[in-house]
């Protein structure tokens, strides 16, 4: 991992990545424009009562979940910011029961962009991180006409991925598919800067993010996962584990990729029919090839993430991931018991 002394601009990087063969011109002007909408977003964020942005919309989205103000802000200002530039055929978000297609006043372009527009948004009237999460497919060639089933394709098709947490600095962790970087949003430039290409999440850990809170819900093999990181040095595990939830997922991945850990949101006995409650195209998936492209692993309990067949744009999925070897002991868990 190297800090360039004098940090290149998110614009000069993607340029070079456009050299170098690894994007086009169509996708390198979608990444910048979706940095442009996060610092808009940003800004909106950190005006916080004095924007008059806090607190709830009033609304729910199609998940049964109450929409924040800030929650309806975010994805109107993703929308907006991308619909004109002539380089999507359409979106979906978790804020919208459908996708949205491209308004007939613009020009279509190829891609599909995926979005989770303000993550943690329980967090946003506390005044700690939040973040925007986002996810790039390519539509599929000589479609007459854009249908959800467009949509569901497994996240190794994902040409792009990305979030940007909104934290005592703004930050973009971004992947194209080769490697991991993080770009820090410098407020008086305007400009997102590298500070850190290629970030590697270490195979070991001694961390964990899990909402504890849901324990007598578990299923078995995860009570067996958590009750040996509990038991610390002398139990089976020989090791002491500490425990960080900020309830962003967004925050809780940022540390993991800054300094290794595993974040775990299972399935659980409270509603064994949903799959878990994150989901698996503006949130799973994203973050499944952002940390696979830093060195670590992201599975569902069973399979990896990114190899899931979507069946509904608002799926959801259980998720382990960050540190290899954890995420591996944790899925060989759940594999045994099934
Ligand atoms: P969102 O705010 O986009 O709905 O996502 C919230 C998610 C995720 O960010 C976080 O890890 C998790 O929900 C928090 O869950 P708990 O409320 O169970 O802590
Ligand atoms: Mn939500
Ligand atoms: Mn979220
Ligand atoms: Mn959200």
């Amino acid at each position: 991992m190297s800090t360039p002394t004098k940090p290149i601009a998110l614009t000069r990087f993607l340029i070079e990545a456009q050299r170098a063969g690894h994007i086009n011109p169509d996708l390198r002007l979608l990444i910048e424009v979706v940095a442009r909408a996060c610092k808009a977003i940003s800004h909106a964020v950190s005006k916080g009562a004095l924007g008059g942005v806090l607190g709830e919309a009033g609304t729910g989205n199609i998940q049964g979940e109450a929409q924040k103000k800030l929650d309806v802000l975010s994805n109107e200002i993703l929308l907006e910011a991308n619909e004109w530039g002539g380089h999507l055929a359409g979106c979906a978000s978790e804020e919208m029961d459908d996708f949205s297609k491209i308004p007939n006043a613009y020009p279509k372009g190829n891609y599909l962009l995926l979005f989770d527009p303000l993550d943690g948004s329980s967090n946003i009237d506390v005044n700690v991180s939040v973040g925007t999460i986002f996810s790039v497919l390519k539509c599929p060639d000589g479609i007459d006409e854009l249908k959800t089933e467009h949509f569901l394709q497994p996240g190794t098709q994902q040409v792009a991925a990305g979030y940007t947490v909104y934290g005592p600095s703004t930050m973009l962790v971004l992947t194209i598919g080769h490697g991991t970087h993080e770009f820090t949003l410098d407020r008086e430039l305007g400009s997102f800067l590298l500070t850190k290409r290629d970030l590697r999440i270490p195979a070991d850990t001694k961390e964990f993010a899990i909402n504890m809170s849901n324990q007598r819900h578990w299923f078995p093999p995860m009570q067996r996962y958590a009750s040996e990181l509990l038991a610390g040095k002398t139990g089976p595990r020989g090791k002491d584990f500490n425990m960080r939830w900020v309830a962003s997922m967004v925050a809780d991945v940022h540390r993991i990729l800054t300094r290794g850990g595993i974040f775990i949101y299972p399935r659980d006995q409270k509603d064994p029919d949903k799959p878990g409650r994150l989901r698996l195209m503006y949130e799973a998936n994203p973050m499944s090839f952002i940390v696979e492209q830093a060195g670590g692993a992201a599975t569902n309990g069973a399979q990896r993430i990114l190899e899931i067949q979507p069946e509904k744009l608002h799926q959801r999925v259980a998720v382990f991931l960050g540190s290899k070897n954890e995420v591996e002991v944790a899925t060989r868990y759940h594999l045994e018991a099934q």
